[in-house]
């Protein structure tokens, strides 16, 4: 019963969907648990690139089920259109699943995404403006609206009434908007029962029985470690669980049934949003990192805040997850560079300190303690293997792999999928 996560250990964005993507072929189910329409995932397949935003990445691998399980939400507009997107360029998307527990992003919910951040000003979280954390607020205040709501006309109407009784009061005093209409949610969100039923399914069951029966599940995380409600830099992070416990509660499968835990780390870091970020760079360093990995926004088209790797980061990851593997991504992009710089520890208020403070305000004055490594000039997109890389790129990938606290199994070296050097063996 092989169940793997696969998630980000840094601020998102790290190369999820390619990772996902790479092993689609050889796992049977790909799930979904946490996030929805914020997650932005890049596969890219030959000459084909696919941006995924709510789809498992596994939906492009033709052997593998993709699910979207109970701990996601889902924005029934975006989910069709995604689906469309994909059928119109000719892959198969029949098998997909939807927990019939997920919460739905209701029109409103957008709406009080867009006016909450407008509201915040600048303390802002900068928001994918997707609705998400309204969404997660109406689950949790349940007042939430499930896919399972859609088959059930009075319930339905109920619950957008109860949901639409306080927002409406706060559209309308608070931020001056005008107030929505129950009949016309109801309408639309009716509009979609037809067409989602195929896909609605009691997926803790069909996980639970396909790990009985020897599948391969790998669950796929969506945003990263600190972008964790709990585990990241609060307030500035999304409203579910990225880390690995979320797949547990975002898809009905027990820890018990979790075999491995991979951390997807790019080989610097970035971060999109607003929210502390101790190695950012804002000089030409900065720049050219986000020059040559193409680090603008999937969802938002927003310019990637970019900065060295963080090692302290990378451990808080492996300790919050209990990561058993690293897959380090884009370590392409650092050809070129003489030196690079790793951050190995943070100075707080004049104090060395190697472990992530828990405390904000230490990590709001965190300064990081940098190391220089060598780089190296030779392309190595074409690396095969381990060895293939020069030397420098080697050490940096042990350097990274001693102080992260797990080992590396597999490297990113391109964006495609053949651009990747494997280690071990991930199944
Ligand atoms: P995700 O949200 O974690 O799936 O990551 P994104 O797709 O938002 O961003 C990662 C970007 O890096 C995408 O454009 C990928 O195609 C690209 N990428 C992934 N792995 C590598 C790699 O090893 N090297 C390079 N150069 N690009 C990569
Ligand atoms: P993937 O899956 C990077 C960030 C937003 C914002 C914060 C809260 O592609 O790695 P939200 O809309 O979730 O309430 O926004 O989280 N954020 C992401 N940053 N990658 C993502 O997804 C993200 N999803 C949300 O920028 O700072
Ligand atoms: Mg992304």
């Amino acid at each position: 019963m092989p169940a793997l996560v696969l998630l980000g250990a840094q601020w998102g964005d790290e190369g999820k969907g390619k990772a996902t993507d790479l092993l689609g072929g050889s796992v049977d189910y790909v799930v979904r648990y946490q996030g929805g329409n914020n997650a932005g995932h890049t596969v890219v397949v030959g000459d084909q690139k696919y941006a995924l935003h709510l789809l498992p990445s596994g939906i492009l691998s033709p052997g593998c089920t993709p699910v979207i399980g109970n701990g996601v939400v889902v924005d029934p507009s975006v989910l069709f259109s995604e689906l469309s997107g994909l059928n119109e360029r000719g892959v198969d998307t029949s098998k997909l699943l939807i927990s019939g527990n997920a919460h739905i992003i209701t029109p409103y919910n957008v709406t009080v995404d867009k006016v909450t951040e407008r509201f915040l000003g600048k303390r802002k979280i900068g928001t994918t403006g997707r609705g998400i954390g309204p969404t997660y607020a109406d689950k949790i205040n349940r007042v939430g609206i499930r896919v399972q709501d859609l088959y059930d006309e009075s319930i339905l109407t109920q619950k957008v009434e109860a949901a639409l009784d306080v927002k409406n009061q706060m559209l309308t005093k608070l931020y001056n908007r005008r107030a929505i209409a129950t009949g016309q949610v109801v309408e639309e969100l009716l509009g979609y029962a037809d067409k989602l039923a195929p896909y609605v399914a009691d997926t803790v069951l069909v996980l639970n029985q396909a790990l009985e029966d020897d599948k391969v599940v790998l669950f796929e995380g969506g945003q990263g470690t600190l972008l964790d409600i709990d585990h990241g830099t609060y307030p500035f992070v999304t409203s579910s669980n990225p880390t690995a416990g979320g797949a547990c509660t975002g898809a009905g499968v027990g820890p018990t049934k979790i075999s491995r835990v991979i951390g997807i780390l790019k080989a610097y870091t970035t971060r999109v949003g607003a929210g502390p970020f101790p190695t950012e760079l804002f000089d030409e360093d900065g720049e050219a990192l986000r020059r040559i990995g193409g680090e603008r926004g999937v969802t938002t088209g927003r310019d990637r805040r970019c900065g060295w790797f963080d090692a302290v980061i990378a451990r808080y990851a492996t300790r919050v997850n209990g990561l058993t593997d690293f897959f380090l991504t884009k370590l392409d992009v650092l050809t070129g560079w003489e030196q690079i710089p790793v951050c190995v520890a943070y100075e707080i208020d004049g104090k060395r300190v190697e472990e992530l403070p828990y405390s904000q305000s230490d990590f709001h004055h965190a300064k990081p303690v940098y190391e220089t490594l060598p780089g190296w000039s030779e392309d190595i997109t074409k690396a095969k293997s381990f060895s293939d890389l020069p030397k420098n790129a080697q050490a940096y990938v042990k350097a990274l792999e001693e102080m992260s606290g797990a080992p590396i199994s597999a490297i990113g070296v391109g964006p495609g999928r053949d651009e990747t050097i494997e280690i071990n063996s991930f199944l």
